[in-house]
C-alpha cells in the first residue's frame, strides 16, 4: 500500500517537475517572442503621410445636380455625384427584389443627403474605371455608369443592372462634416 502510495508521489511529482520546465521555457519564448516583435509591429505602424491619406476632406460646394467628380482615395478613383431629382426619382422607382445585388438609394446614401452619391470609381467585375463621371461620357442604359471593359451597366444609385458586374460599386466609409464637406475614410 505504502509502496504505491511513492510510486503515485513519485509520478505526480515527476509531471510537476516536466510541467515548470516546460512553463519555464514558453515564457521564456514569450519574452523573447515579444521583443523580438516590438520594433517590427513598431516599424509597421503607418508613417504620418500614409495617416493623413487614410481619410480626404473633399469640398462638394461647387458640384452642380447633375455633376459628378472623381477624386483619389487611397490610391484609388472615387466618385462623388450631386444626383438631380430625376435621377434619384429613377433609383427610387426600381423594384429593389429585381436586383442583382439589391440596395435602396437610402442604404447607399447618407440621410438628409440622399442626393449625394459617393463610390469607389472602381467596377466590381475586373476592376475597371467606369465611364459617366465626367462630362460627356457614356453613362450606360440605366443613367449611371458604365464599364467599357466588358459592358456592366450602373444605374443612378450606382447600383449594377445588366453585365458581368456581381455586386454595386463600392460605397466607401464617408460623413459629412459640414454640408459641403465630406471626410471619405
Ligand atoms: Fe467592368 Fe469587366 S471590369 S465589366
Amino acid at each position: 500500500m505504502a509502496a504505491v502510495e511513492t510510486s503515485e508521489v513519485s509520478v505526480t511529482d515527476g509531471v510537476r517537475r516536466r510541467d515548470f520546465i516546460n512553463i519555464a521555457a514558453v515564457s521564456f519564448a514569450g519574452v523573447g517572442g515579444a521583443a523580438l516583435l516590438y520594433p517590427l509591429v513598431n516599424q509597421m505602424n503607418p508613417s504620418a503621410d500614409v495617416l493623413a491619406l487614410a481619410q480626404i476632406d473633399v469640398d462638394i460646394s461647387a458640384i452642380q445636380p447633375g455633376q459628378a467628380i472623381k477624386t483619389i482615395w487611397r490610391k484609388q478613383p472615387i466618385f462623388i455625384r450631386n444626383l438631380t431629382p430625376a435621377e434619384i426619382e429613377a433609383a427610387n422607382a426600381v423594384d429593389i427584389g429585381s436586383l442583382r445585388d439589391p440596395q435602396t438609394l437610402a442604404e447607399r446614401t447618407r440621410e438628409g443627403h440622399t442626393n449625394w452619391l459617393i463610390t469607389l470609381g472602381v467596377c466590381t467585375h475586373l476592376g475597371c474605371v467606369p465611364l459617366g463621371a465626367a462630362e460627356g461620357e457614356n453613362k450606360g442604359e440605366y443613367g449611371g455608369y458604365f464599364c467599357p471593359c466588358h459592358g456592366s451597366h450602373y444605374d443612378t444609385a450606382a447600383r449594377v443592372r445588366k453585365g458581368p458586374a456581381p455586386t454595386n460599386l463600392e460605397v466607401p466609409e464617408y460623413e459629412f462634416t459640414t454640408d459641403t464637406t465630406v471626410r471619405i475614410g
